[in-house]
């Protein structure tokens, strides 16, 4: 019996022992597998209670649980203990400094020929024009007949462009547009039509064979060359500044007549002559003019009672102008150390 008791308390002692230094749940555990386990100190000297007499066992039995309940008590306390020091130091951890500079995204830009196309469309929504849109792949009929230029046309020449069959083409410009608005609405029709063109021209600094228009449309009734030109000045003015000189200069475009090409007086040497203007003083902006009879008529629009005018914009040109790029391979290589300066 004396033996017996001493194997407790030595267990005990050792295990006071052991606890002192646990610091980790693991070594909790297998603490507590030594100790308490079925294979554990304790439950092995448990188990020799059988060469004990019948007054010796309950006294023994006693101290046993007496020291189980000490160990398990110990154990939840530490257990305790261990995880409230986990959650701090993970809360340290996971501490923000809000004072700290946030992480900075790196954004994308525009391409210049969006800021200006997004500048250009602002001012004639402005001015109470909508948008419409055309398709790229074309007919023949809307880029080319509809518009005056029939078969043999020898404006066509200057237009040359990919063909998909003697019938569909990409087209050349942006003005096939008029004509499908035309078609499907009746005036008053007040409209812009920006997009893509296509020209069978070969890569050089000032060519592309895919390039973008902004098309000009408003058809109702009395419209005059005088609403063209109100029009066109205020869209230059609030494009290059209220100081803007404009000239409108005869031309010719098949589908409208009187036809015009506008230029400003050039910013850069006010109209004597430099680099910029090519020693011109006047630098061209745009393409215009009144809609040709014949055109509204094969749209089913009266031209006794309805006139319009219509103008059509380079917006690679305006854009080159805008931000002095000298070369227009530059918009289409996708070059970040070039679309990174806008
Ligand atoms: N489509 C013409 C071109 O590509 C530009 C143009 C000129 C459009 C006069 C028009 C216009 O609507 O009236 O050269």
């Amino acid at each position: 019996m004396f033996n017996v008791k001493q194997q407790l308390t030595e267990i005990k002692n050792a295990a006071q022992n052991v606890l002192n230094d646990i610091t980790s749940k693991q070594q909790l555990e297998s603490f507590r597998i030594e100790f308490l386990g079925k294979k554990g100190k304790l439950t092995q000297v448990l188990r020799g209670m059988g060469s004990l007499t019948p007054e010796q066992r309950p006294v023994i039995g006693q101290l046993a649980n007496d020291i189980r309940e000490f160990i398990e008590t110990q154990v939840n306390v530490i257990s305790s203990k261990l995880e409230a020091e986990q959650t701090q130091q993970q809360m340290l951890k996971e501490k923000i400094d809000i004072t700290m500079p946030g992480k900075k995204q790196r954004l994308g830009k525009k391409h210049p020929l969006t800021t200006v196309l997004d500048e250009l469309t602002a001012i004639f929504t402005g001015m109470g024009f909508t948008i419409a849109e055309g398709p790229e792949v074309e007919l023949d009929y809307y880029n080319f007949e509809a518009l005056n230029l029939p078969p043999g046309h020898p404006a066509r020449d200057t237009q040359d462009t990919f063909y998909i069959d003697e019938k569909v083409l990409l087209r050349t410009q942006t003005s096939p547009v008029q004509i499908r608005v035309m078609e499907k609405q009746k005036p008053p029709i007040k409209i812009i039509a920006p997009g893509r063109v296509y020209r069978s021209d070969a890569v050089d600094a000032t060519h592309s064979p895919l390039f973008h228009q902004i098309e000009g449309l408003v058809v109702d009734k009395g419209i005059t060359m005088g609403n063209l030109k109100g029009t066109l000045e205020i869209f230059c003015k609030k494009l290059y500044g209220d100081n803007t000189q404009t000239r409108f200069r005869p031309h010719h475009f098949p589908f409208t007549e009187p036809s015009c090409e506008v230029d400003i007086l050039c910013p850069s040497c006010n109209g004597k002559g430099c680099r910029v203007c090519k020693n011109e003083g006047w630098i061209e902006i745009l393409g215009a003019g009144m809609v040709h009879p014949r055109v509204l008529q094969r749209c089913g629009i009266d031209p006794e009672v309805y006139s319009g005018f219509a103008f059509g914009i380079g917006l690679e040109r305006i854009t080159m102008r805008r931000y002095g790029i000298d070369d227009l391979r530059l918009f289409f290589e996708n070059d970040l150390r070039f679309l990174k300066q806008f």
